[in-house]
């Protein structure tokens, strides 16, 4: 019955053609459907993962959750419903829109909708990117993450804790609120911060090879006003990463090096540090709330703040060498 991960996502935006450019020759996504209402973007093995409607209000309009197979969608659909959520099944035509084999369709308390569905179609093609990246981590993963806001988050945790039986990673109540859940082994799949607004803050792709990240910066860099968040990494699931404005305005994060965690043995955390090790200066804040921001960053560099890359199987080569004074002192240097 659990959900897996995130597995797609539809975005409403009038400007399709922005989309277009943004989803492939900027985040290197392919375009494979586009007609005057709509256009489909892929990512990887699957036939689509995100999906431009022209129809809706500008921003994200719908989150699909995976699960296992059939049976876990019915025992999902049975759940919400004796949770008192009111649920409906999608119907074929839906599903065959979404490129899956069957879905149900619910809301948060806050209004945004849902779908749990399972059986994504793959296609027969390999993945084209539409800029030469290496690819998109996705897997057991999914796609990425969703970070949504809300007025009060405490409305809204206890549903995806306790009836979507989302975990706690971790969570930060200074300098503001932000709680974070995960689903699998990746750090978090979704996140709550409490900004005063029911919506969303951003969506993050993770790419295979950190330079898809820092050639999609030099291209960033080449339109500085598209820049959210400059280059830094975070504390908590270690992404090297830089937000950049989306067509339909809110930030898309674009990062490599996420941490994987073990959830059977996770133990969530308040974390203190501020929300990065380095970087990610926040151009949209006040200058008093950037000064506020950088000082924390200054505080975490002063104590050393550091943790290890993340890296997968193929994405990196070992050095030979050794470099003997750093292996004479190791036992005594914190690691992570
Ligand atoms: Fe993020």
């Amino acid at each position: 019955m659990n959900l897996t991960a995130l597995g797609y996502c539809g975005i409403g935006s009038k400007n399709l053609d922005d989309w277009a450019d943004y989803g492939t020759r900027f985040l290197g996504m392919q375009l494979v459907e586009k007609s005057r209402g709509a256009l489909a973007l892929r990512m990887d093995d699957r036939k689509q993962r995100v999906i431009i409607h022209s129809d809706e209000d500008e921003g994200p309009s719908f989150y699909g959750w995976e699960v296992a197979d059939a049976a876990a969608l019915d025992a999902l659909a049975a759940h919400l419903e004796d949770a008192g959520v009111r649920v409906a099944r999608g119907s074929p035509a839906l599903a065959d829109e979404r490129r899956v084999k069957d879905l149900i369709v619910f809301s948060d308390p806050l209004g945004n909708r849902l779908e749990a569905f399972h059986g994504p179609e793959i296609a027969n093609e390999p993945f084209k990117p539409g800029r030469a990246i290496s690819g998109f981590r996705t897997g057991p993963l999914g796609m990425g993450h969703a970070v949504l806001t809300a007025e009060r988050i405490d409305e809204v945790i206890p549903f995806y804790t306790k009836i979507l039986n989302f975990k706690l990673s971790d969570y930060f109540e200074k300098p503001f609120r932000a709680y974070f859940f995960h689903i699998n082994a990746r750090h978090h799949s979704l996140a709550f911060i409490e900004t005063g607004k029911n919506g969303i803050h951003h969506m993050m792709f993770e790419t295979c090879y950190l330079d898809d990240v820092g050639q999609a910066y030099d291209l960033a860099l080449a339109k500085p006003e598209m820049i959210g968040t400059t280059l830094g990494r975070h504390v908590n699931d270690h992404m090297t990463s830089f937000y950049s404005y989306s067509p339909s305005r809110f930030l898309i994060e674009y990062g490599w090096g996420g941490r994987s965690i073990d959830p059977a043995t996770w133990t969530p955390q308040e974390r203190t540090e501020g929300p990065s090790l380095w970087g990610h200066d926040r151009m949209w804040l006040s200058p008093e709330a950037r000064e506020q921001a950088r000082a924390l960053a200054m505080k975490a560099a002063a104590n050393g703040a550091r943790v290890p890359v993340n890296v997968m199987e193929g994405n990196y080569l070992r050095a030979a060498d050794v470099c003997p004074w750093w292996h004479a002192n190791a036992p005594a240097r914190k690691i992570g």
